[in-house]
């Protein structure tokens, strides 16, 4: 009773300062109707009639208590000799909420929600509340937290210092390496360029996530010679040139910037090297079949039963949106998540020992960060599909997968959107402007722009096409890019051992419980229990 009068009081104290000493204090009656409005509803909702039922509800919970019951009753305490960690980008937990709506209504199951269990990560960097991709690659690939920037080191490495990473007793060890260590085949997948911060996380030691190629490194004011810059460490590192599989962006890393790639484009490095034709050289000198290609014609034409080493670099940089790709016809030039994905689980599926893979969905950030929520749940939607795919293929017996993203962002779903409502719309009640905002808005971002002008105040959206692809959303604070967010993001588990990823943890766990899943590593039984 006490904190709830402290709680009323205060709030009476913020109405009076924030209105006007004049006006009287609203009464207890007319803050819960502020707090809770009245909606009209919408004209053309129509209740779906077997939602109106007490039974439905029960028949519903008793179908999902029944699945618990039965997976409680024979946990999968099977080893894991598959590992397949999908990685969206910046997939907060409002991001797979707004999917449902996006894929038509709030009762819908973003595929991997249907997994049995589900754990929260806390992603804080050493350094920084509010973490970056590659400070979470290094935790959620290598069990240990960094510094803001920083992958595949420990907090001993200050962001780009020139120094501190070239000391080897500061890298960390990914999973893929302890698979690669227990002989079984590990590989990439990323819409990203193959050498952004989250693929690196898996083959990569550096103290700036953007020394991507040596120029870059220069630039900084550090030596190209001490730091090997991430696309060579991804082909010439002891893990990076084990890769089976590397599918993604990024060729221009890997040329030089007097070369044009294969679309015309320049490369971006200044040591004269083609990393590409390194790549397969080295391949050819092991004696092993490495296959090179650049779009999706390639890819379809290689036979991947055949093909020891696959190296798909389909874009200079970034592969495009999957709206994008779609409505750009793209589909024809530029393999998809889900085509990369087959593809790569294609290769690493001929592994006696098994595998681990890594597929990562790196665009729903960029979209994110641009305020595109219309591009940001396109990818989700995508990233979803190819986990499907990827359970359909494999075997909960043996492949253990799991869903879950670096760090959230400042997206979140307001007002009081109609059930089945557009989620690209504006709510539709007003605010006290007397002007409609977005359901979908960002804490900050360059949505700002599009929403509000330094004369005129908040602009008016009621012609505005919130619909379009290319719309940015409302942000309350001005930002060329919108930041993540600090609050926690969920992990979903289905396979071997999948009851381990309950609860809430460091994100830094979640290697851990995948490697003790296929007992290699540091966390295999037999080395824990010395
Ligand atoms: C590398 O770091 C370790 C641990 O801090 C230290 O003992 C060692 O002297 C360092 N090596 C070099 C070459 O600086
Ligand atoms: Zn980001």
């Amino acid at each position: 009773m006490k904190t709830f009068y402290c709680c009323l009081s205060l709030l009476l104290i913020y109405g009076i300062c924030h209105d006007s000493l004049a006006k009287e204090p609203p009464t207890e009656e007319e803050l819960e109707l502020k707090q809770h409005p009245r909606l009209v509803s919408s004209r053309d909702f129509a209740a779906l009639d077997e939602e109106l039922e007490t039974r439905f509800w029960h028949d519903k919970a008793q179908s999902i208590l029944a699945d618990k019951l039965s997976h409680h009753k024979a946990l999968n305490e099977n080893r894991a000799k598959n590992i397949i960690l999908f990685l969206g980008d910046g997939m907060s937990v409002h991001t797979i909420a707004a999917t449902r709506a996006h894929l038509g209504d709030s009762n819908k199951q973003v595929y991997f929600e249907k997994f049995p269990y589900v754990g929260l990560s806390k992603t804080y960097a050493i350094d920084e509340r509010t973490p970056d991709s590659a400070s979470t690659a290094t935790a959620y690939l290598s069990g240990v937290k960094g510094n803001y920037g920083t992958i595949g080191v420990n907090a001993e490495v200050p962001r780009r210092d020139c120094l501190a990473a070239t000391n080897t007793s500061t890298h960390t060890q990914s999973i893929a390496q302890w698979a690669q260590e227990a002989g079984k085949w590990a590989g990439l997948v990323t819409t990203a360029r193959v050498t952004h911060a989250s693929p690196a996380g898996v083959y990569a030691h550096t103290a700036e996530r953007d020394w991507e190629d040596d120029q870059t490194i220069e630039k900084h004011g550090c030596s190209a010679e001490l730091n090997t810059d991430i696309a060579r460490q991804l082909v010439e590192g002891s893990v990076g040139k084990d890769l089976r599989v590397i599918l993604g962006g990024g060729r221009a890393k890997f040329r030089d910037q007097t070369k044009h790639d294969e679309e015309g484009i320049l490369g971006e490095r200044s040591d004269g090297r083609d990393l590409i034709e390194d790549w397969k050289n080295e391949k050819t000198e092991r004696g092993q079949r490495g296959e090179y290609v650049w779009s999706l014609k390639g890819l379809s034409q290689l036979d991947l039963s055949k093909t020891d080493y696959l190296l798909g670099l389909f874009d200079a940089s970034h592969c495009p949106y999957h709206g994008d790709r779609q409505r750009s016809h793209l589909e024809y030039a530029e393999p998809s998540l889900s085509d990369m994905t087959e593809a790569a689980l294609k290769v690493l599926s001929r592994s006696e020992e098994g595998y681990f893979l890594f597929v990562e969905s790196g665009r729903i950030d960029m979209a994110h960060h641009a305020t595109l929520a219309h591009k940001a749940l396109e990818d989700t939607q995508e990233f979803a599909n190819a986990i499907e795919l990827a359970r359909d293929l494999t075997n909960e017996e043996d492949t253990l997968i799991v869903v879950t993203s670096d760090h959230s962002h400042t997206m979140s779903i307001n007002g009081y959107p109609y059930r089945r409502q557009n989620i690209y719309e504006t709510a539709p009640n007003l605010a006290d402007d007397e002007l409609p905002f977005t359901i979908l808005s960002y804490a900050n971002g360059p949505g700002f722009k599009q929403t509000y002008n330094e004369q005129i105040g908040r602009l008016d959206l009621s012609h505005v096409n919130t619909e379009n692809v290319d719309f940015e959303f409302q942000a309350t604070v001005p930002l060329s890019s919108e930041t993540h967010g600090g609050e926690d993001v969920a992990v979903f588990a289905s396979g071997p051992k999948e009851h381990l990823f309950s609860g809430n943890y460091e994100q830094s766990t979640i290697p851990a419980l995948m490697a003790h899943a296929a007992n290699i590593g540091p966390f295999a039984e037999d080395k824990l229990k010395n």
